[in-house]
């Protein structure tokens, strides 16, 4: 049993942009009940709710640079996991994560940084911990903090770090000259410490200071350690090969299942699929599209980031809502480019092609459950986590061969194209198409897919065997 204290930027159900929050609000829940004893600390962002909260300490001091800055903390039990937020609200008080209208805060360094410090604060004062995972640029600071500042320090005594890049695409890039307003000394600017490309980098400090590092798929655990996949930090991981590991992301079936969730209109399972055609009508009749049923209906739920590779569908949209008989839904938000290039599709097909603007959980569930394909063509993608909740809910997946996607779908349970080109995810769109006109091979496929097993169970067994082989040496 190990004492595992995980920092993150996000964690579902109380701060989402992403993946990371549901790897967040799930994987802490299942050590818990396997065990360990796991907690979790982020930042009491403007939008998180504390009046229900306990407050666990007030005026928690926290020294970085020159200065210091004072936090509470809040407690809340969720799922049987005790979350700490830390409240500092002129840093994180204010609207959004990590950014806004204007592009990313300027004093992320020092919000991330204060997160660092104050979940040591956390360990010393609150939970004792062995174990501090952290996870992605944001917590990127603690290896280096716990390493080089509080040694010494008998609370962290034997203490060891994980790091998960969930992304290696976000680097936590900030100015040399603003090191010491994180409280970082300019002699940890070195090419083998934060240096990258001139600039420093907090993803570069956790993958450094780190006693052991994991990723989120053993695909995309290889890949990084290419130059095409490796933003640049390739060689580095190379040389930390020896500590750097692949576990899957799993899939929250209490969140994702289609047998009890309340946000559809009918229930389903493997063995009665009905309530499936049902989710899919009140879809199609929520947008006003499409009115066929026997249309095939692509999904997509996501950001609409670069790296999710929307600009090749762009490349095909033309052909599939022109020539063929489909229709799509996207819900997503993200690049300007790529939202416009949505809207302009949906514009010119409007009874073919719905764009829904924003962040919504609930049509995100509507859409899992009553689209036939979901269609994810990355160019990388670390693990990705809706490619699972389709196969559970017979929403069979479309992906580009690539991290995570790979590792998840296979020619039973989905379609993939490995070449980042048109042509490619034409092809394979096609392929799709084929075989959802012969009902009976698609109704197999997608019964051998809600078959599949991603639950948290087997990945979460492996994050703890990792804790104690650190603790135990
Ligand atoms: P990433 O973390 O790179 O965004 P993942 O596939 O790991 O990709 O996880 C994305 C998570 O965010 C899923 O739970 C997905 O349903 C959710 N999500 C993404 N965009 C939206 C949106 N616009 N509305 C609701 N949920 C969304
Ligand atoms: C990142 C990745 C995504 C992964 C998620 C959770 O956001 O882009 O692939 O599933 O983290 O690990």
């Amino acid at each position: 049993m190990s004492r595992v204290l995980m920092v993150s930027s996000e964690a579902a159900p109380f701060a989402k942009t992403g993946g990371l929050a549901d790897v967040l609000g799930a994987l802490p829940p299942e050590l818990n009940t396997l065990g360990d004893e796991c907690a979790v600390v982020l930042p009491r962002y403007g939008a998180i709710d504390v009046s229900s909260a306990e407050k666990v300490y007030s005026g928690l001091r926290v020294y970085l640079g020159g200065g210091h800055y004072e936090c509470d903390i809040y407690k809340k039990v969720y799922r049987g996991t005790p979350f700490f937020f830390v409240d500092h609200p002129g840093l994180y008080g204010r609207d959004g994560f990590y950014g806004d209208l204007y592009g990313d805060f300027g004093d992320n360094h020092i919000r991330f940084a204060l997160l660092c410090s104050a979940a040591l604060g956390v360990a010393r004062y609150l939970f004792p911990t062995q174990i501090f995972h952290c996870h992605d640029w944001q917590a990127g600071l603690l290896p280096l903090f716990l390493k080089n500042f509080v040694t010494g320090d008998p609370a962290f005594y034997n203490a060891k770090t994980v790091f998960t890049i969930h992304n290696l695409g976000y680097q936590g890039l900030m100015p040399r000259a603003r090191l010491w307003e994180a409280g970082i000394e300019d002699r940890f600017f070195r090419p083998d410490l934060l240096e990258f490309n001139g600039v420093a980098s907090l993803l570069k400090s956790g993958i450094v200071f780190a006693d052991a590092l994991t990723t989120v798929s053993a695909r995309y655990a290889e890949e990084i350690q290419t130059p095409e996949f490796g933003f640049g930090m390739d060689g580095l991981l190379r040389s930390r090969r020896g500590v750097l590991r692949g576990l899957l992301n799993g899939c929250d079936y209490e969140e994702w299942s289609p047998e009890a969730d309340p946000y559809l209109v009918a229930n389903y399972s493997a063995e009665d699929m009905s309530g499936k055609a049902v989710c899919k009508q009140a879809l199609l009749d929520e947008f006003g599209i499409g009115k066929r049923m026997s249309r095939p209906l692509i999904g997509i739920v996501s950001r609409l980031a670069y790296q999710k590779g929307f600009d090749l569908v762009g490349t095909v949209l033309d052909e599939m809502l022109g020539w063929r008989d489909v229709t799509l839904v996207v819900l997503g938000s993200g690049e300007k480019k790529t939202e416009d290039l949505f809207a302009g599709f949906a514009a010119k097909y409007p009874d073919r092609m719905i764009f829904w603007h924003g962040f919504n959980n609930a049509m995100a569930h509507r859409i899992e459950a009553g689209a036939d394909l979901f269609l994810m063509p990355s160019r990388y993608e670390p693990c990705g986590l809706n490619q699972m909740y389709s196969l559970r809910y017979g929403t069979l997946p479309v992906v580009r061969a690539t991290g995570g996607l790979d590792d998840t779908i296979d020619a039973e349970t989905g379609f993939k194209f490995w070449r980042f080109e048109s042509w490619d995810l034409a092809e394979c769109l096609r392929q799709a198409l084929k075989v959802y006109a012969d009902q009976p091979r698609f109704q197999a496929m997608q019964k051998t897919a809600m078959g599949r097993d991603h639950s948290w169970a087997q990945t979460a067994g492996k994050y703890s065997a990792l804790y104690k082989e650190l603790l135990d040496r």
